[in-house]
């Protein structure tokens, strides 16, 4: 290898469109999932106070919101939903006229190219606020994997196109995929949430979904923060049970567990830009420290960097219009 001054490193970054020729990780719309909550009632889009820009919102304004997504070209997004009431074993999951079931039939019924992917986890819609069903205060695994397979059948069964358990129980990929193969959904691909940790950027979005734990927190069933081989394990285990896309969560502290799983399986990969990540941008940007702007696409584009193929993110709208300018300036 040549030194300097033969080698100088600043050659390819004098002039903007060589910059562009030898960028080597670009972001594309085609990246992006944009994560919606879905609330009762009718007319309602309600902004969440920690989430500048993201609403709770009922099923009639969600619609023109996915057709608007859909205009974008986003090509997904993922439902979270807000039931109208709790119980201890979170009935409103599995029910059939739930809140995302009837949210995904809307959906479905009209708008036009766009991919429906369901969260499959209870504590949204358990009164515990719990990710499972309860033995005291022990989330208990094997009752809670069998909800859980009822429960994406459920979404299935509405329409759903993808999809994606965040509970972090054990065995509950294999339960589910035997589940909708059983009921007949066998192309309907699984994306696990496979490496979750028990994270504090979860903050905004246990308010939004209205899900913190009555007692207690997650870390008996997401990862211990400082573990990384223990994510490659997950990993496998999901891979080996019939998982289709393995996701890392959070994304943006995370970025060494997607390069490592991107590495090692070469599975599609998802990771999700969680909501911490979002309102720390948000705030940042809102007190004018930082470009907001700028740092989101950089935030995307290291993600994509590390190696996911997929990002499910709060920034997927503002990403895909500044996407959409950009390629019209490069066309025209
Ligand atoms: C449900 C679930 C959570 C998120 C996605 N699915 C919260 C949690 O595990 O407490 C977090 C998403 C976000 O913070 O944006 N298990
Ligand atoms: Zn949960």
């Amino acid at each position: 290898m040549a030194d300097f001054p033969i080698k100088r490193h600043r050659r390819l970054r004098y002039n903007p469109l060589v910059r562009d020729m030898v960028r080597e990780t670009i972001l594309n719309k085609n990246d992006l999932i944009y994560p919606l909550f879905v609330v009762p009632g009718e007319k309602i889009n309600r902004p969440i106070k920690s989430m500048p820009g993201v609403y709770h919102k009922s099923v009639d304004v969600l619609i023109e919101e996915c057709k608007e997504i859909a205009a974008l070209g986003i090509p997904a997004v993922i439902l979270f939903g807000i039931p109208p009431k709790k119980d201890e074993v979170g009935s409103g999951a599995y029910a059939a006229d739930g809140i995302i079931q009837n949210a995904v039939r809307a959906i479905k019924a009209n708008v036009k190219n766009l991919v429906v992917i369901t969260d499959v986890c209870m504590c949204e819609y358990t009164s515990h606020g719990h990710c499972g069903v309860l033995n005291g205060e022990e989330i208990l695994n094997d009752e809670t994997v069998q909800l859980l397979a009822k429960e994406a059948v459920s979404h299935a069964e509405a329409g759903a196109d993808i999809i994606a358990p965040s509970d972090m129980m054990d065995g509950r990929i294999y339960a589910i995929r035997k589940s909708l193969d059983y009921k007949g959904f066998k192309n309907i691909p699984i994306m696990s949430y496979a490496a979750k940790y028990a994270s504090g950027y979860y903050g905004p979005f246990r308010e939004a979904a209205e899900s913190t734990p009555s007692f207690g927190d997650r870390r008996s069933h997401q990862m211990d923060v400082a573990n990384g081989n223990e994510a490659i394990i997950e990993v496998a285990t999901d891979i080996e049970e019939g998982a289709d896309i393995v996701m890392v969560k959070p994304a943006g502290a995370y970025l060494d567990i997607i390069y490592r799983v991107k590495q090692k399986f070469g599975l599609p990969t998802a990771a999700f830009q969680v909501s911490g990540e979002f309102a720390m941008i948000k705030a940042a940007a809102q007190n004018g420290w930082i470009d907001g702007e700028r740092v989101m696409m950089e935030s995307l584009v290291a993600i994509k960097r590390a190696g996911a193929d997929m990002i499910l993110t709060y920034f997927a709208k503002e990403a895909a219009l500044i996407i959409n300018g950009k390629l019209s300036m490069v066309n025209g």
